[in-house]
């Protein structure tokens, strides 16, 4: 699927501002450190030793002193405390209108949840732009990092405790995150997309999000409602609504109830169309080696009637 490549130079939350702005910082002044260093190498390649300078060894002294000692002492001291300032400033407390969301790591993809709210989704994280966002992150197996380098800086997911995040869009959009901490071999296929929207919008896509699944509209999705619970998938995903598939399972994989609606399947590893949905079901460790979920053992006319199915879960 075409992503841009995330990056932390062009910030859009508060959080990666605050990393940005120390990074340049470090750049600035890494960058004086480094030109006083070249120009003193090549004055004193140029120079020839005289008899005058053989005898004034202080000249040399200062040199050593101060470009090997009162220069790194300051640079350093100043780097200390502006990294303490966005230290304080990243971990500041949420405002009171925050919202809370829940993020499980898994191998390989992201379950996202909105306690508040009911609503359960994977791999998209949707946000009220200009609200403050509390991640409460943690791992059902490995140890995961949730990595959005346009908002906030890395956070670890780990197994057995909660780590919190606080994360804030400026304004509306789309962006992208990786997981940031090897995990196995579809580490890289562990992408997140977070979706920054106006409130009314943000509103609406949780009402939205609510919903139960939608019913079938013809015959070969029906069918599909059907093989979905005859061939087991309801073992691991949830349908919201759906007859057969409505209980809530240990989470095992994603659930489905909106899943024509995601962008990608399989944690960015595809593009979420019809076609691709059918070749993920009917073999995911073609496209994703190592993945949890087994290949479909159905026939093309029961594959057919449950692609056609959850193709039209919106
Ligand atoms: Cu999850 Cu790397």
């Amino acid at each position: 699927m075409k992503r841009t490549l995330p990056t932390t130079l062009d910030p859009s939350g508060s959080a990666a501002r605050e990393i940005a702005d120390l990074w340049w910082l470090m750049v600035g002044l890494g960058g004086i450190a480094f030109v006083v260093v070249v120009v003193a190498l090549v004055v004193g390649l140029r120079r020839r030793p005289t008899e005058e300078s053989d005898h004034r060894p202080s000249a040399g002294g200062r040199w050593l002193i101060g470009g090997g000692v009162v220069m790194p002492a300051v640079l350093i001291t100043i780097v200390l405390i502006a990294t303490i300032v966005s230290m304080r400033a990243v971990s500041s407390a949420p405002s009171d209108d925050a919202v809370r969301i829940d993020v499980v790591g898994h191998q390989w993809w992201w379950e996202v949840r909105y306690p508040d709210e009911q609503v359960v989704t994977a791999n998209e994280v949707h946000i009220p732009a200009g609200r403050d966002v509390v991640l409460e992150l943690r791992s059902a197996d490995v140890i995961h990092s949730f990595w959005v380098p346009a908002l906030a800086g890395k956070m670890d997911l780990l197994p057995e405790r909660t780590n919190t995040l606080v994360i804030d869009a400026d304004r509306p959009g789309r962006y992208e995150g990786v997981c940031a901490e090897f995990c196995g071999i579809q580490h890289a296929n562990m992408q997140l997309v977070v979706v920054a929207h106006d409130e009314v919008e943000f509103a609406a896509w949780l009402d939205d999000q609510r919903r139960t699944a939608a019913v079938p509209t013809d015959d070969l999705a029906a069918r599909g409602e059907e093989v979905f619970v005859s061939a087991g998938c309801a073992g691991c995903h949830r349908i919201g609504g759906s007859d057969g598939a409505d209980a809530e399972p240990e989470t095992i994989g994603p659930d489905l109830t909106h899943v024509a609606g995601r962008e990608s399947l399989a944690a960015g590893a595809l593009d979420n169309t019809f076609s691709n949905l059918r070749d993920w079901i009917l073999d995911p460790h073609a496209i994703k080696d190592g993945v949890l979920m087994p290949a479909a053992e159905l026939d093309p006319d029961e594959l057919d009637a449950l692609a056609a199915y959850l193709g039209g879960l919106r």
